[in-house]
């Protein structure tokens, strides 16, 4: 396995990205779109979109499906888990990013959306507005920004009727809730309107009880990963090694009939058609 992560507490290899790549299904269906509706792209119209911490490209692949003419730039801080540029479709291209460094020039005001999703273990200091301020400089006056992300607020553990405890599903929620990822999500609309972003909506769809099973799967496999990336794992009973033995547990009550409940969080907004 690959251990080039750059400060990343996630995995870059196969499992990481077919782990991102199934997401990217449960996504869909939990929210019935890649793009949400509001922002009206005409099928005509040649959109510039923009994908940030694009990770395996897999979003791209369903928003040029749906909008066959829009020109589409994935970014990362690392493309490790993208698809050569000769296998892209065309207008689909893509380009390494830091989104804590300044923005290059050339891409500033040039997008009429940008996307986002599960930057939660990027962010730092539970602060959004740095990287919302470059996001805000990519967009076109105008443009909308869609970003979207697990609530963690509304995780719970939930089982088929007879099944009386889930000690280790409701322990390894305990502890992901006290590392504090995702603390920012639920404010992140305020923080759009404090940053002058008007039209600002947020959205909440929760997962269908049938999924529940399958999101806990890919939630053991980013467990594991952040276990030897983001852990102590000097020892034995150190942090790393408990929540793995935590994982194997959790999986048995899962295929039990429990599993952990989440509500994926969209927001949306617009860049002002002036500066105010
Ligand atoms: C959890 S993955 C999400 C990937 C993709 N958005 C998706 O939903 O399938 C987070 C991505 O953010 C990227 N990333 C991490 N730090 C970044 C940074 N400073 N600038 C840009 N991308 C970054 C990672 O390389 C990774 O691909």
């Amino acid at each position: 396995m690959s251990s080039d992560t750059n400060g990343y507490a996630l995995h870059r290899n196969y499992h990481s990205s077919a782990r991102l790549n199934a997401q990217n299904h449960l996504w869909k269906d939990a929210l019935g779109y890649s793009l949400h509706p509001c922002i009206g792209l005409s099928p005509d119209h040649v959109p510039r979109i923009a994908d940030i911490g694009t990770g395996t490209g897999i979003w791209m692949m369903d928003v040029k499906r749906e909008y066959p003419a829009a020109q589409i730039d994935g970014f990362d801080v690392s493309l490790a888990q993208c698809p050569p540029p000769e296998w892209l479709p065309d207008g689909v291209r893509l380009r390494e990013l830091d989104l804590y460094e300044p923005l290059p020039a050339e891409l500033e005001g040039i997008y009429d959306v940008v996307h986002l999703r599960l930057f939660f273990v990027v962010i730092r200091n539970n602060d959004p507005s740095p990287v919302l301020q470059n996001l805000l400089r990519m967009l076109k006056p105008g443009g909308w920004l869609q970003w979207s992300e697990h609530n963690y607020e509304s995780w719970s553990v939930q089982s088929v009727g007879g099944r009386e405890t889930t000690p280790a599903l409701d322990e390894m929620m305990k502890m992901m809730k006290q590392t504090g990822l995702g603390e920012w999500v639920p404010g992140l609309p305020d923080t759009f309107a404090r940053h002058g972003m008007v039209d600002v909506r947020k959205e909440l769809h929760p997962c269908s009880p049938h999924s529940r099973v399958y999101w806990s799967q890919l939630q053991f496999n980013s467990n594991e990963e952040y276990s030897y990336l983001a852990m102590e794992n000097s020892s034995s009973d150190a942090a790393g090694p408990r929540l793995r033995n935590l994982i194997c547990k959790a999986a048995d009550e899962c295929r039990q009939g429990a599993g952990f409940d989440f509500t994926i969080e969209v927001a949306l907004g617009r860049k002002p058609m002036k500066d105010s």
